[in-house]
């Protein structure tokens, strides 16, 4: 199947078909980070350059091994070390990165639609690695594909998503990607990190063992506090006393839920620690798969890229010998 996207800037106008070709695609990369040698030459020769303008553990560091397990070269730039600090602007940046001919530019920053900023002016694929409290695409799309290994359907689930869904661009993503693909949400935080367009996405209560009783699947949110310009809550802990997922909450959920968490994790603030830990949570798994859903994004960006280059009009254009040699099963069954 063909994947047209130029860009990943977010997932509010993606197919279920391009969500499910995505997931399809990690999921037939999974193997390639449990083999001895784990990497392919898939993205040899190709370049991507990482430009995170907020801080990152998780994702930053996930999209170089993606990069590097599929022999790309990655590139890794922090605003605060960058030209930036001497008054250098985003674009400016982004231009002089372009003109080094990268295939993928990862864009992290502060400011909702920056990537979108770069997407209209670059030629290279922009990936956004979260953007404000708008998106953070590849954060939804390894929070589905962990559903979806644990679950065997994203259809029909009851996801609660608790706590700052307001400046959470976490929540933005999942809210459009799981109603796409037919999972019912639930909205659960304070009145004043429930703005009133949020109602549109699902149901919504600032009660916890309400918005968690018979989940299929809790996510718990960070408190952002960064971006919260004024006080939202008395204080952070009379928001813990309310919000806070503690097992007593989780008895309330289906006996099978699954907890997630993007991270990082406040403990004790919006989850507490035994819960974090426990047996319910995939937290852990959900960054394993933070791998296998960039190197789908990274491979079918600049795939697309290449074959666009190449004059091919779909992906029914032949696979490289290498590439099948060192791919996944199903990328086998394509060539063959
Ligand atoms: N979930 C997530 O985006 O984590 P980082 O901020 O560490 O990348």
């Amino acid at each position: 199947m063909p994947f047209t996207h130029r860009h990943l800037l977010g997932l509010e106008h993606v197919s279920s078909d391009d969500l499910i070709h995505l997931l399809d695609t990690a999921t037939s990369f999974q193997e390639i980070s449990e083999r001895e040698i784990k990497k392919v030459p898939t993205l040899r020769g190709k370049t991507v350059v990482g430009l995170f303008y907020e801080a990152s553990t998780r994702t930053r560091t996930s999209f170089e091994i993606a990069a590097k397990r599929m022999s790309a070269d990655f590139v890794s730039l922090s605003a605060s070390t960058s030209s930036a600090t001497k008054g250098e602007t985003l674009l400016d940046t982004a231009r002089n990165l372009a003109a080094m001919r990268p295939d993928a530019i990862i864009l992290r920053h502060g400011s909702s639609g920056a990537p979108h900023f770069l997407a209209a002016h670059l030629d290279c694929a922009i990936v956004n690695a979260g953007d404000g409290a708008h998106e953070h695409p590849t954060q939804a799309l390894l929070d589905l594909l962990t559903i979806r290994e644990r679950k065997g359907r994203l259809a029909e689930l009851t996801v609660a998503i608790v706590g700052d869904i307001l400046h959470s661009r976490v929540a933005r993503s999942n809210v459009f990607a799981l109603r796409t693909l037919g999972a019912r949400v639930r909205l659960v935080g304070p009145p004043t990190l429930l703005a009133p367009e949020l109602r549109d996405w699902g149901e919504v209560t600032s009660d916890l063992e309400e918005g968690v009783r018979d989940a299929d699947v809790i996510m718990m949110l960070r408190l952002q506090l960064e971006r919260q310009g004024k006080n939202f809550f008395p204080t952070v802990d009379e928001y813990s006393r309310y919000f806070c997922l503690t097992e007593r909450a989780v008895a309330r959920a289906k006996s099978d839920v699954i907890i997630m968490h993007p991270g990082p994790i406040n403990r004790g603030v919006e989850i507490a620690s035994d819960v974090a830990d426990g047996p319910y949570s995939v937290i852990m798994d959900q960054v394993t798969n933070g791998i296998a859903v960039r190197m789908a994004v990274l491979y079918l960006l600049i795939n697309r890229s290449r074959a666009e280059a190449e004059g091919a009009t779909d992906s029914a254009a032949p696979v490289p010998a290498a590439e099948v040699e060192a791919a996944p099963t199903r990328l086998r069954r394509k060539a063959g």
